[in-house]
């Protein structure tokens, strides 16, 4: 009992060298750094937030041994956990099947899978290996899709640990007779989710093709109702949007809608809770359609990436159009549209892409802004994202083993511990490089060499 006691430190000390991103220009970079995390007194959420980021040298003159505890990872990284704004947890086993196109991925890989997710015992099973999997590449928040199965949401809603949002796809047109659901059972599944999970609900339509306009106007005022979001998929690939146009050319009410984007306003469900997956194709108009409303956007730059990288071949999407439009924008994997969880593959593939295309301002600083604190933005989760004291302290301690140790550049050093070769042996790697994930300041994955 007297030992237990002991041990409840009042503060942590992280020695490390820490990256705190501020903006999609700044990261403040505190080489041989330090950050003290106080334990939180409040008794509805436990754990330890952030007092304030140093130097090592100044805040361990601070602190008085008997009530701190060291975390000593001199020598190694720490920026903030992730927020993966869109992922599919039930296509873990499809990320890396062959990608000729959307349409076609989906029908015969992605489809199939997400069927098997009707087992309540295979649904068990796979997302407590989900949840450890997040952990393990760093990711703690982020905006969840599900298969079809209302138990699928309660699954991953129960085991994932962090600030997720997580939503059933509703597919109740063009889908295949076993992801079916008749209009009224998706409606009542998003009636009972919705009023239960509040605002950790999505309505998720999975798109516009596969969901009815009926279905998706009546749970939009469901949604709004309870305070929860709306997450969908939007202009991803032209065939997709070929797709869309033509089945909703032939409803009577959708016959002088000319964008994918309008369809969705239409039913109501383009609001300042709501986060479009991709958004590659947009017009002028759209953009300016989102903008307006406050709708945001998830950018997956691995899925949309060109299919011999093995992505979906989308395209690459204008981030600097969608700023100039003042459309808010994070990143996320799309997992199983993109190969791989890691936020870090994600970020790699966005300066990667963006350099290629000789588009110069996509650097790691922006990267590590947008899969943190901007998704954290759009997903409304608080205190979470940098470090800024009181923040939780959510971070993930990375072994970087490259050139950039003795930089006195943030980006310098973000970009010698992210960037991989190009292949996909050395991208799979990058499930790899976190040697712990702490949550609230408590470690809840370290892997062995840590
Ligand atoms: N569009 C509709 N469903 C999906 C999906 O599961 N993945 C991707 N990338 N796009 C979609
Ligand atoms: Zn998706």
């Amino acid at each position: 009992m007297q030992e237990s006691v002991l041990q409840q430190h009042l503060y942590k000390l992280v020695l490390a060298d820490i990256i705190n991103p501020v903006n999609d220009q700044l990261a403040s970079y505190y080489k041989d750094g330090a950050m003290l995390l106080k334990r939180s007194k409040s008794k509805s959420s436990s754990g330890f937030y952030v007092d304030r980021v140093g130097k090592r040298l100044d805040l361990i003159k601070l602190v008085k041994d008997s009530e701190c505890e060291i975390l000593d990872f001199r020598g190694k990284l720490v920026v903030p956990t992730f927020v993966d704004t869109h992922f599919h947890w039930v296509q873990d086993d499809v990320c890396l099947m062959p990608k000729d196109n959307l349409l076609q991925w989906l029908k015969k890989y992605t489809w199939p899978s997400e069927s098997k997710f009707k087992n309540k015992e295979y649904t068990k099973l796979k997302s407590k290996l989900f949840a450890k999997k997040l952990l393990s590449v760093g990711t703690t928040a982020g905006a969840v899709y599900c298969s079809i199965h209302q138990h699928t949401v309660l699954a991953s809603a129960k085991e994932f640990v962090g600030d997720f949002i997580f939503g059933n796809v509703l597919m109740t047109m063009n889908s295949p007779d076993y992801l079916l659901q008749t209009e009224s059972d998706a409606i009542a599944s998003v009636r009972e989710l919705s009023s239960k999970l509040k605002k950790r609900y999505a309505l998720t339509p999975r798109f516009a093709p596969t969901t009815s306009p009926s279905v998706m106007k009546m749970s939009g005022k469901m949604a709004k109702r309870n305070g929860s979001f709306i997450q969908t998929h939007l202009s991803e690939t032209i065939n997709e949007i070929e797709y869309v146009l033509s089945i909703y050319s032939s409803f009577a009410k959708f016959k002088k809608v000319l964008t994918y984007t309008e369809i969705y306003d239409r039913c109501g469900l383009v609001t300042d809770r709501t986060i479009f997956g991709h958004g590659i194709h947009l017009s002028d108009k759209e953009l300016k359609l989102l903008s307006k409303k406050g709708a945001s956007i998830a950018h997956c730059p691995t899925s949309n990436g060109p299919i011999d990288e093995f992505g979906l071949g989308s395209g690459l999407f204008d981030f600097e159009k969608c700023n100039a439009n003042k459309v808010a924008w994070a990143l996320a994997s799309d997992i199983g549209g993109g190969p791989f969880l890691s936020m870090i593959d994600v970020m790699n593939s966005f300066v990667y892409q963006n350099k290629r295309a000789k588009v110069k301002s996509a650097t790691y600083v922006m990267a590590l802004n947008r899969a943190t604190n901007a998704g954290a933005k759009i997903l409304k989760i608080k205190r979470t994202g940098n470090f800024k004291r009181l923040n939780w302290a959510n971070f993930v301690v990375i072994d970087d083993i490259f050139s950039g140790r003795g930089s006195d550049s943030g980006e310098k050093r973000l970009e010698a511990a992210f960037k991989t070769n190009s292949g996909i042996k050395a991208r799979k790697k990058t499930e790899n490089v976190i040697l712990k994930t702490f949550y609230k300041g408590n470690c809840l994955f370290g892997r062995d060499n840590g």
